[in-house]
């Protein structure tokens, strides 16, 4: 047998997570028990867990002996007793505080000494859970991700009186079964359901304010910023009974900080039963499985293209007039537009209309475009209008920037674009979970990368796009919205300047 850290273990709770934990803790070579109050459940596990061994078999991944082995190394406990002799307890049973605290009680009545107890929770405190062991050091939390052989990154939190020598071996032990580990602090969400929270919220705010719809949001975040899966698809594959009451759980145990203030929208979807995929309805319908998406309009024909001004303080401004160039644009060179022009502004934050009154422009030809993004890097762009936008000008605009094929989306005027107001916030979360020092820089992208699939961590992300063009963002849109949820993290104010994913002394 491999040299595991821990070589007996047991696994409580064996729905979703705890199969997979018991699988992967096999795999690594220790021996392993389950235990379930469902006797029916703890079978269906075994059964489970032994045909993802003969299915990694079947595909090349698990040598014959090595199947027999695990296999062999998988028992079940119809009693918690037969416990007695682990070294590591893995929890993951119901999430309630009250039944995992009975748990463990009735654990360290049955387990040695030196047994290290870990609740695999995604909501509650790990120091809350411990309050009444009587040793409280040997415990902590071990949050693993769904499906957890595919998932390869784990939490490892420590509670308020977790000895660190625990969270090294559980950090050691996570690399042993394949997975890489990250240290948390113990804070609501930790760190991927806390860093996560500026993606969706986000987007659900830009559609109650009526800016723009689900599907071209979803579009415009993974043509754009190059996330997988827009954040509608994902709430529709997390399903909103899972999701929206981890917003609220956060929000309301950060004593309702703005920054995660959930949304209408998810609470009468949920209410109305409208989950996601699995019922068939979410955001999108589902039909065998696919959804449905309605294709987007065609680019308008124009056929009197009128000549383009661009904004002297445009963001951009010599890739945008190069952009225009390139896609035959006439342009004009005057201190103001002509009377015909249609006019060109690239906010940073700041709605369009904003920058026409100030500007002194005719908002009647103005409209935005989101120049945060390196054009050449993107497969769409995203034009705004204003209340007093002339259609024509609306649908020059858009045939313009559609001549080389590029997609376009033209949304309503907002504070910051799509992917200006949820890039900021997810970067601004971060960065504020670095001042908490919830984490390590490092530890933070690690697990956002590997638990969330972004394109990239987030304080990386806010290099990509310039940490000055990020705060220029939030404090525009702090001016916009008068809210404090847009509020710059002290943190992300002094490394503006310097980057944020440099890895400094103070960390
Ligand atoms: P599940 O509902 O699939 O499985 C829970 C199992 O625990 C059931 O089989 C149930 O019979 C058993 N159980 C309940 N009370 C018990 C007790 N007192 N003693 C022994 N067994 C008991 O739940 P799932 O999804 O596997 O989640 C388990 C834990 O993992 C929860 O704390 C959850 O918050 C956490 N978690 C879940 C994730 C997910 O995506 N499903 C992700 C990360 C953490």
């Amino acid at each position: 047998m491999k040299e595991v850290t821990f070589s007996t273990i047991a696994v409580i709770g064996a729905g979703a997570m705890g199969r997979g934990i018991a699988q992967i803790a096999a795999q690594a070579g220790s021996r392993v028990k389950i235990f379930d109050t469902q006797p029916e459940t703890l079978a269906s596990a075994r059964e489970a867990v032994f045909s993802q061994w003969d299915r990694l078999e079947e595909k090349g991944r698990l040598s014959p002996e090595s199947v027999v082995d695990n296999k062999a190394r998988l028992t079940l406990a119809d009693h918690l007793s037969m416990l007695h002799d682990c070294d590591l307890v893995v929890e993951a049973i119901v999430e309630r505080l009250d039944v995992k605290k009975t748990l463990f009680a009735e654990l360290e009545a049955i387990v040695g000494p030196d047994t290290v107890l870990v609740t695999n929770t995604s909501s509650l405190s790990v120091t809350a859970i411990a309050a009444e062991l009587k040793r409280p050091g040997r415990f902590a939390g071990y949050h693993f991700f769904n499906p957890v052989p595919l998932m390869k990154v784990v939490e490892v939190i420590a509670g308020l009186k977790t000895d660190p020598a625990a969270c090294d071996g559980l950090t050691r032990y996570a690399r042993q079964m394949g997975h890489t580990p990250v240290q948390a602090q113990d804070t609501p969400g930790f760190i991927v359901n806390h860093a996560g929270r500026g993606y969706g919220t986000e987007a659900l705010r830009i559609v109650g304010e009526g800016i723009s719809d689900f599907a071209t949001i979803d579009r415009i975040l993974k043509d754009q910023a190059g996330f997988k899966l827009g954040p509608f698809e994902l709430f529709d594959l997390t399903a909103l009974d899972v999701s929206h009451p981890v917003m609220e759980s956060i929000y309301r145990q950060y004593f309702e900080e703005p920054r995660y203030r959930p949304s209408v929208i998810t609470a009468q979807r949920l209410a109305g039963g409208m989950l996601g995929r699995k019922v068939g309805e979410g955001f999108y319908r589902y039909e065998d499985g696919v959804a449905r998406i309605t294709p987007e309009p065609p680019a308008p024909q124009v056929t009197e293209m009128p000549p383009v001004w661009v904004s002297p303080r445009a963001a951009r401004r010599s890739e945008l007039l190069q952009l225009l160039k390139d896609l035959g644009a006439k342009i004009e060179t005057g201190v103001s537009p002509s009377p015909v022009a249609l006019t060109l502004v690239a906010p940073l934050g700041f709605d369009v209309t904003t920058v026409a009154v100030v500007e002194r422009l005719d908002p009647a030809r103005t409209v935005g475009i989101d120049m945060l993004v390196d054009d050449a890097t993107t497969r769409r762009r995203v034009l705004a209008t204003n209340p007093a936008t002339r259609i024509d000008m609306r649908d020059a605009a858009h045939a313009l920037f559609s001549r080389d094929a590029k997609a376009v989306s033209v949304i309503r005027d907002s504070g910051g674009f799509v992917t200006q107001r949820v890039v900021a916030n997810i970067v601004n979360i971060a960065a504020d979970m670095c001042q908490q020092r919830v984490c390590t820089p490092q530890d933070l992208e690690t697990a956002v990368t590997l638990g969330l699939g972004y394109p990239l961590g987030p304080l990386a992300m806010g290099d990509r796009y310039g940490p000055t063009n990020i705060l220029e963002v939030l404090f525009n849109m702090q001016t916009v919205y008068g809210d404090p949820r847009y509020r710059p993290s002290p943190w992300l104010r002094r490394r503006g300047a310097i980057g944020l994913s440099l890895m400094h002394t103070e960390e």
